[in-house]
């Protein structure tokens, strides 16, 4: 029996002030129950779930057809809206108190036996989620999320527009960009033997568009890095991009807040409290090592190096004498937690973020002293002033004097555990770091529902790489010095640090940008000292540089991963649900099969000969 006289309505406008009338849904059978006489059915739509029945005494013909539905057929149906009898509401649904007594049925498509049911508790394994994807987006969590994404795009797309911004859209096929991550590359069929460069940002077209003058610019727009992915990384992934002139970092800044307070107050009703903390990079770097610190919970680290210039404990002494450092971290209530077979597994953890070994030690009570006599040296025999002691590991290495101190400047109680690294500062910063964050991830150290952002600022210019034997830049080549540190390029460059800022959400870096260099010569210099050849500059960036001579106006920008904040708004765990159609960490889509194999017709056409991977060079 068809349907079609009435519009259609959405489950979610129905309520109970619309008993008796009629309406026509159509949607999507959810769940199906057949109690004899009566079918009930649970149908989906985009909006919400209502329960539809069919009587065989109300409507023999659709009670009929209701017989062949199955899970996900997709159905038409006319009926009146009902009051639920008594005790069979359901308080989980907006429409738990109303049902609809189906007249007419339609249905309007079949579907075949589903690979798995879309119920939001089932577990499904995530590749066969990608491989269906149609079918794991009709699941509500999936469908929330996306939508999601939806309302906050639109949400800055208005605050923008609001602001002056143009959207503006730049190429995808295009020259390598300065991220220094690797490209996708594009084979050119009407230039043979030339490729494209899929941009890693529109990092050199938004500085252009600078330079014609827009002054204010921005895109969500998508970014392409052929680099080994994790949970938080995509190959492709989506930017919100900006640009401004005249402008200065902490105009940038500024806007950025407001932008996000706006997001979590009309999309989390959550009130962010502005301004956004700011940390140094060299303090981020000290207190947790990492440049992207998660401040939801303490467990800071701290330099010990002092107390221990005089260590009897050879590695310690070692170290300092190597111009290393000794650095320690006190995690609370330790020795509740971990058995001594839980602190040498952490060894073995501790190796894979670089680390060589971890002392350690426990805080206990101190035992009451015997009062010290007038005249001995008191300072020698004085407890702590929390009134504990250090036990297990290298505490007999430890003197009461260093015992002290230790304690005191770590904050340590009884029951907590201290644990060391004695390295190189860089080393010993980074494994506490990652220690740190280990603990607290493994013993629920961290605020669940807590969100906490923070301004990372006056990072160096350049660093040393090890691996390329060469300076590089920690941003990009275009990040423009401190004023007052423009002086350093030719005496001592890795002293220098840059007007660039990092914006971090719980631990995460979200967004990044700098004040660019507007200026030829100094770019020429930063060249220099990056050891770019000024003719491989003109190879890689000549259009940039030709631009920036033609007026150039001081600018700056930012540009924020839009499914990063999205997977930590959202607290999911992978970045791929909150992506419609995302790659796996192997960078393949299961659900369309790429990337694959193309006909050799096509290969010839753009002049490209494969050969065997073991015969490359
Ligand atoms: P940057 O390289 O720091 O800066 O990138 C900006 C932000 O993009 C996100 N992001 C990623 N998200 C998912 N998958 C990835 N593979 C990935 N790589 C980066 C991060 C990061 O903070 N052009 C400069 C910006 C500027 O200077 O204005 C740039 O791209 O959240």
């Amino acid at each position: 029996m068809g349907t079609g006289k009435l519009k259609r309505t959405l489950s979610e406008e129905i309520n109970e002030s619309l008993v008796d009338s009629d309406f026509n849904l159509k949607g999507w059978v959810m769940h199906y129950r057949d109690h004899g006489g009566l079918i009930f059915i649970d149908l989906r739509d985009y909006a919400g779930i209502i329960q539809i029945v069919f009587d065989e005494n109300i409507s023999a013909e659709s009670f009929n057809t209701a017989k062949k539905i199955k899970n996900e057929y997709v159905i038409s149906v006319e009926g009146k809206v009902k009051i639920r009898p008594e005790g069979t509401e359901n308080e989980n649904l907006k429409t738990g108190k109303i049902e609809i007594e189906v007249k007419k049925i339609e249905i309007l498509n079949e579907c075949e036996v589903l690979p798995f049911q879309i119920e939001e508790e089932s577990d499904i394994n995530e590749l066969i989620r990608l491989k269906y994807r149609y079918l794991d987006l009709r699941r509500k969590k999936m469908k929330d999320n996306l939508i999601f994404r939806s309302k906050f795009n639109f949400l800055i797309r208005e605050f923008l527009n609001k602001n002056g911004f143009f959207d503006i859209e730049t190429p995808f096929l295009t020259k390598s960009t300065p991220e220094g991550s690797r490209d996708f590359l594009v084979p050119s069929r009407l230039n043979n033997g030339n490729f494209y460069a899929l941009p890693q940002s529109p990092q050199l077209f938004k500085q252009i568009l600078m330079v014609s003058g827009f002054e204010k610019y921005y895109q969500i727009v998508r970014c392409f890095r052929d680099e080994d992915l994790r949970a938080d990384r995509q190959p492709e992934f989506t930017q919100l991009d900006m640009e401004m002139s005249f402008i200065e970092q902490k105009d940038i800044m500024s806007l950025s807040e407001e932008m996000f307070a706006l997001i979590f107050d009309k999309l989390l009703n959550i009130k962010l409290n502005l301004p956004i903390k700011i940390m140094d990079y060299d303090d981020a770097m000290e207190s947790y090592g990492s440049d992207k610190p998660d401040i939801r919970f303490e467990m800071r680290l701290k330099t010990v190096s002092d107390i221990f210039g005089g260590s009897s404990l050879n590695v310690f002494r070692d170290c300092l004498s190597k111009n290393g450092v000794i650095k320690a971290i006190c995690f609370k209530n330790g020795s509740n937690l971990l058995s001594r077979k839980d602190i040498d597994e952490l060894v073995t953890v501790i190796k894979d973020f670089g680390g060589k070994g971890l002392a350690w030690t426990k805080v206990g009570k101190a035992e009451q002293r015997p009062k010290p006599a007038p005249f001995t040296n008191s300072s020698l025999l004085t407890v702590s002033a929390q009134g504990c002691k250090l036990e297990g590991g290298i505490a007999k290495f430890i003197t009461e004097e260093e015992e002290k101190i230790l304690i005191d400047r770590l904050e340590a109680e009884n029951g907590d555990i201290i644990f060391y690294q004695a390295d190189e500062k860089k080393v010993a910063d980074t494994v506490l770091g990652r220690l740190r964050l280990y603990l607290a991830k493994k013993y629920n150290l961290i605020p669940e529902s807590k969100f906490e952002f923070l301004w990372v600022v006056n990072f160096p210019l350049f660093e040393y790489s090890e691996e390329e034997k060469k300076i590089v830049a920690i941003h990009h080549p275009f990040t423009a010095p401190n004023e007052e540190d423009i002086k350093l390029l030719d005496t001592n460059p890795l002293m220098a640090k840059s007007q660039s800022y990092d914006l971090v959400l719980n631990g995460e870096e979200i967004g990044g940008g700098s004040i660019r260099i507007h200026k030829t010569e100094l770019q020429e210099k930063i060249f220099e000292i990056l050891s770019i050849k000024p003719e491989d500059a003109r190879l890689k960036f000549g259009f940039l540089l030709d631009a920036l001579s033609f007026g150039a106006p001081p600018h700056g920008g930012i540009a924020f991963g839009v499914d990063r904040v999205l997977m930590l708004v959202k607290n999911v765990d992978s970045i791929r649900d909150v992506i419609a159609f995302p790659k796996t960490q192997k960078a393949q889509c299961p659900l369309s099969d790429a990337p694959s194999h193309v006909r050799s017709e096509q290969l010839r056409e753009l002049g490209i000969k494969l050969i065997e991977k073991d015969k490359l060079i």
